[in-house]
């Protein structure tokens, strides 16, 4: 068997994507009711794309910001994965590049033979020369992409409200104004309002070109879930500072009936947070509120009487990271405190990251250069990309014995250096 491992040109774009479960209808996620999304039905659809939707599907992975690569075994295309080039936000604020992994497979047939860690490497590599010294992935597994370095960064939660249970602790009068837009204003809401949300969120995801597009449109998905509705709260002064896409979709089983899904929520501000959340929890004909891909410090529960009335249905890590270039990547983002410590990482696939470092930290930013002494803490590359947005704190995973610690304090320090303002979150992927 002769094993090839390059990127597709335009003209096999068509094989590459033949690989992919979801053009073959076969599911990759759960279906309802566990679903982790707020739809009804199994995504991907359970039947193959037809040669329309792959007409699309190729349009689309020709752009310049999707890298496919595949393992081409005697000639033909066994296996494949590709990059798209996004950013994300660090801590700090700066928006640095990801190379995001996606859109992976490799034909049963053909599988456990080594091509996606042949794939892998290829990808890793490439976006090293690119300069993107992150990774990033949402993983359908969990047992797949730890052996590559990633680990899970950011986490969501599904959650709903009985709209009965849904009482504020406190009355407030909204300065500003809700309005109910149709799909085309949306459209023109979404993307700015994202731009100023991931300037300041931690872990936030840049959007896919063409990531709104659909709302202008407004079909309806093929899965009974009904139309969109969109929610938009204004500042006194008539400039958007929140939104929400809600769909109220009718179902056949009484318990899905009057269940609002929020599948898009976001407020810059604790007016338009506080108005948005009041009118969807108490929407008239509904009785409860279900969202999904909610951050993990959502601040409704602490706003409400009970704050059992959030019940979470569901949490699940997100963001998978992999640190592709440790010094960089501890340059680049800035600190909650300042200390130094030498962290020793191993790393067998990018052997350029293992060793000692001296990390210099402090709010204003960081250096990273190699060290001599002996290390206060080691931990492998997998763990650093858990600590890196602050999602996870070193001091669990040093009980978890994932990090062991050579200094009395080293973790402590390490925690303290890391803690976020807020837990980090993606609400867009890719
Ligand atoms: C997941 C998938 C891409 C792996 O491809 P592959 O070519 O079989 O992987 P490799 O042969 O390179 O395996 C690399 C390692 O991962 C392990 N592995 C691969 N898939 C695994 C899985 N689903 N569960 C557990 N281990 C897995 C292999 O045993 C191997 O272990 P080793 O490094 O200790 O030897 C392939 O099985 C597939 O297409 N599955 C269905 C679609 C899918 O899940 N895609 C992922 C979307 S996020």
């Amino acid at each position: 068997m002769a094993i090839e491992i390059r990127p597709v040109t335009p003209a096999e774009t068509r094989e590459y994507l033949r690989v992919l479960p979801y053009v073959n209808g076969l599911p990759q996620e759960e279906p309802e009711p566990s679903a982790w999304y707020a739809g009804h039905a199994a995504w991907p659809p359970q039947v193959p794309a037809t040669e329309e939707m792959l007409d699309q599907y190729v349009e689309e992975a020709q752009s310049d910001w999707f890298r496919p690569q595949a393992a081409f075994v005697d000639g033909k295309i066994a296996g494949g994965s590709a990059i798209v080039s996004v950013q994300v936000t660090l801590p700090g604020g700066r928006q640095v590049p990801l190379g995001g992994v996606t859109s992976t497979a490799v034909l049963p047939t053909y599988r456990r033979r080594g091509l996606l860690r042949k794939i892998m490497t290829a990808m890793l590599d490439d976006c090293r020369q690119r300069g993107e010294f992150l990774a990033g992935l949402s993983a359908s597994e969990g047992t797949i992409y730890g052996r590559y370095g990633f680990a899970p960064a950011t986490f969501q939660h599904r959650w709903e409200v009985r709209r009965t249970d849904a009482d504020f602790r406190a009355a407030f009068a909204d300065p500003g104004s809700l309005e109910l837009v149709d799909g085309s204003v949306a459209a023109g809401v979404w993307p700015v309002l994202h731009e100023q949300v991931r300037a300041v969120r931690v872990g936030e995801i840049s959007p896919l070109p063409g990531k709104w597009d659909g709302l202008a449109t407004g079909g309806l998905p093929p899965d009974g879930s009904g139309p969109a509705h969109h929610l938009v709260h204004r500042d006194p002064s008539g400039d958007v500072d929140g939104a929400a896409l809600f769909r109220l979709p009718w179902s056949p089983d009484p318990e899905q009936v009057g269940v609002l899904q929020v599948e898009a929520f976001e407020a810059l501000t604790l007016d338009a947070y506080r108005a948005l959340w009041g009118l969807l929890l108490d929407f008239d004909l509904t009785k409860r509120v279900v969202a999904a891909r909610r951050p993990v410090d959502e601040p409704l529960r602490w706003m409400l009487t009970n704050p059992r009335a959030l019940k979470l249905t569901r949490t699940r890590d997100n963001l998978w990271l992999r640190i592709l270039d440790v010094r960089e990547a501890l340059e680049a983002r800035t600190y909650a405190a300042s200390g130094s410590l030498i962290l020793d990482v191993s790393d067998d696939l990018c052997g350029w990251n293992a060793g000692r470092w001296r990390l210099d930290a402090s709010p204003e930013g960081a250096t990273c250069s190699p060290a001599e002494e002996s290390a206060d803490i080691s931990l492998s590359v997998n763990e650093l990309g858990s600590l890196y947005l602050g999602g996870v704190r070193a001091s669990e995973l040093a009980h978890a014995g994932r990090i062991g610690e050579h200094r009395t304090g080293g973790v402590a320090l390490l925690d303290a250096l890391l803690r976020p303002d807020r837990a980090p979150h993606n609400a867009v992927g890719f």
